[in-house]
């Protein structure tokens, strides 16, 4: 079973989509009806949170409109659910330009790129999401775009092949990775800014979920608030999701009202710890601690041990786990701390208590 913060829950299929209501664009809510999409901010403005990475956004942003000219590509890098799909919509609607949306993984081969870049406008907004995972040959057809608005396309094969120059209107990339350490130096040097996304903090994420409550008419207080955003890993998607559950709970259980008591209690009822941990990280320690005596255990063994890819492993289960401490990575594999044998509620044997990080290579 796939952890659904890995699942975009409303991604922007369509390869075109219209401005949605910006600085320049006037337009109201498409579809009223449509909750999820109205969970997204369409502007900076209404986008909680990342102080220092909506300053500088907005600035460069500014200075383009003022300049009337497409803002330079941009990157934006962080883990899942933190808001990067949502700053690319943002990003074509502050600009009132046309965005369209494609992914690495869909890209497969050079001229699905290359006809996208051909249909560009002036000034459009072109949104590759999981750019590392674009295909080499593919990735190459980028770069003269990117650099000099110029594709280079090779009509045929074997000796007869031609190669057929191609003019792209200037455009901007807006491209984001979960995984920065993937992207190739020539493919970064090419954006004018690069973003980090952060996890965010429980006061932001209080707000997110109080905002997002609205959206979907929840009764919400401010600590039952509180309570969902101190368990979702500092993650939007993850407080957004626990909302849900929590008003599905509520409305059973507590006349609908969503207050401190109503939040614990249906987290909890939800497999949801105090932590923020659910079902699968707790097996993860568990199995750990009980199948693997604490470790050392090797990543891809720890992997089959839950039935999750050793990807949602490293990625998504991993740091979060290390982040609060209860799990280490060593060069001879993964560890528990004495904290996570607390947490399962085991005593951790002697020698094992708190391993630590040793040595360079803090890999498998
Ligand atoms: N800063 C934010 N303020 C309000 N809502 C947010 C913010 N960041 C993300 N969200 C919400 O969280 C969900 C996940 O965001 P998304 O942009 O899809 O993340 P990513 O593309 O990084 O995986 C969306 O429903 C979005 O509306
Ligand atoms: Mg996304």
């Amino acid at each position: 079973m796939p952890r659904d913060e890995w699942v975009d829950p409303n991604p922007m299929e369509a390869e075109h989509v219209r401005p949605p209501v910006g600085r320049h664009g006037a337009d109201e809510d498409a579809d009223p009806q449509d909750q999820e999409a109205r969970l997204r901010p369409r502007s900076l403005a209404e986008f909680v949170g990342q102080a220092e990475l909506k300053d500088r956004l907005g600035i460069i942003l500014d200075a383009a409109a003022r300049r009337s000219e497409p803002p330079d590509h941009l990157l934006f890098a962080g883990p899942p659910g933190l808001g990067k799909t949502t700053l690319a919509g943002i990003v074509a609607a502050e600009l009132g330009s046309y965005l369209h949306v494609t992914s690495g993984p869909a890209l497969e081969r050079a001229g699905d790129l290359a006809s996208m870049l051909t249909n560009l406008q002036q000034g459009d907004v072109l949104f590759i999401d999981e750019i590392h995972r674009l295909p080499r040959a593919v990735e190459e057809i980028l770069y003269p775009a990117m650099e000099d608005l110029q594709i280079d396309v090779v009509l045929g094969k074997g000796p007869s092949a031609r190669s057929i120059r191609f003019d792209v209107e200037p455009f901007t990339l807006v491209a984001a990775t979960t995984r920065t350490g993937l992207i190739t130096g020539p493919l970064r040097d090419r954006f004018g800014f690069d973003f980090r996304l952060e996890h965010y903090s429980t006061a932001d994420l209080q707000a997110i979920v109080e905002r997002s409550a609205t959206i979907f008419d929840v009764d919400i207080t401010p600590d039952g608030a509180s309570e969902i955003a101190g368990r979702s890993r500092g993650t939007p998607r993850i407080a957004i999701r626990l909302l849900k559950r929590v008003r599905d709970y509520a409305e059973m259980r507590a006349a609908g009202v969503v207050d401190h008591a109503a939040a614990s209690a249906g987290l909890e009822m939800f497999g949801i710890d105090v932590l923020g941990l659910d079902r699968i990280d707790n097996q993860l320690l568990d199995n750990l601690c009980r199948r693997f005596a604490g470790g050392p255990v090797g990543l891809s063994t720890l992997a089959i041990s839950v039935g999750e890819p050793t990807d949602t492993i490293e990625e998504v289960i991993e740091p979060f786990l290390i982040q609060q401490g209860l799990l280490v990575r060593t060069p001879r594999g993964r560890m528990a701390t004495g904290a996570a044998w607390s947490h399962v509620g085991l005593t951790p044997p002697a020698e094992t208590d708190d391993p630590g990080p040793i040595g360079l290579f803090g890999d498998d």
